[in-house]
């Protein structure tokens, strides 16, 4: 297992691997309607005189450090069709859709009050389709069978999220992660982030595994995994191998 060295660029973090290909942490891809000169990113077009009205999923973006940590970190690209388990209904959901554009988000979610706020919150998104929420368990997705009308087939995702979702560290998680492993497509990434705190100072909120023992789950599952921090945040970026 390796840490990366987090240094600043930009104004992001950024992760320099010394992997083959496993540069992350590029600048926010391009929102829609928006106008992100290159080089900056999403949090500086906000008050842009020549940008307009600002969608509140951006204006959202830019003040959650967290969530514009993760983003940055889980490197979307704007096509990314995206998984998330467990969103609840934070602030990931908008964050996560105004980073893509022909790409699509899919949040599962097991909790029916979580999804019901999530919905509400999300109205204008869910309404335009940008934002897909189901109410089901990961572990009740199935391969051969749509869940409230989507599909979850074999390589149907890019980017599959979860953000402080216990049951991957809680016990080896072999029958999810089997799972996400078919649901990622060739190249695809499994994101898993801990901590409520910010990318900036190392104040814990909330607990959080060690990075070893998500590591050696993945592992034993059969992707190839690496470690990130920043502050109080831990993600692990895995690929199927
Ligand atoms: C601690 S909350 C985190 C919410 C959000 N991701 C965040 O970081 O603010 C965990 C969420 O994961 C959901 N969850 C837990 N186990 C799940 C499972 N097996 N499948 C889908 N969702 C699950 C819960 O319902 C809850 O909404």
């Amino acid at each position: 297992m390796r840490f990366e060295q987090i240094s600043e660029k930009s104004g992001y973090h950024r992760v320099d691997s010394t992997g083959p290909g496993a540069t992350v942490g590029a600048p926010p891809a391009r929102v829609p309607g928006r106008r992100v000169r290159p080089g900056i990113g999403i949090a500086d077009s906000i008050g842009s005189p020549a940008a307009g009205p600002v969608p509140s999923y951006i204006a959202e973006m830019a003040d959650d450090a967290r969530f514009r940590w993760i983003v940055d970190t889980m490197a979307l690209r704007p096509g990314d069709r995206v998984l998330e388990i467990g969103p609840g209904s934070s602030a990931s959901i908008g964050c996560v859709a105004g980073a893509l554009e022909s790409g699509e988000y899919i949040g599962v979610d097991r909790s029916a009050a979580a999804v019901t706020r999530a919905r509400t919150r999300y109205a204008a998104l869910v309404e335009v389709g940008r934002v897909r929420l189901v109410q089901a368990g990961v572990e009740q997705l199935r391969l051969d069978r749509p869940v409230d009308g989507i599909s979850f087939g074999s390589g149907t995702f890019d980017k599959v999220l979860a953000v402080n979702v216990n049951l991957f560290w809680t016990k080896p998680p072999v029958t999810e992660l089997a799972l996400i492993r078919r649901l990622l497509g060739a190249g695809g990434t499994l994101a898993l982030f801990y901590g409520y705190g910010s990318p900036d100072t190392a104040t814990a909120v909330g607990p959080k595994p060690s990075s070893d023992k998500l590591v050696g789950y993945l592992d034993a599952a059969g992707f190839d995994s690496r470690a990130v921090t920043a502050g109080d945040l831990l993600g692990v970026l895995a690929r199927p191998r």
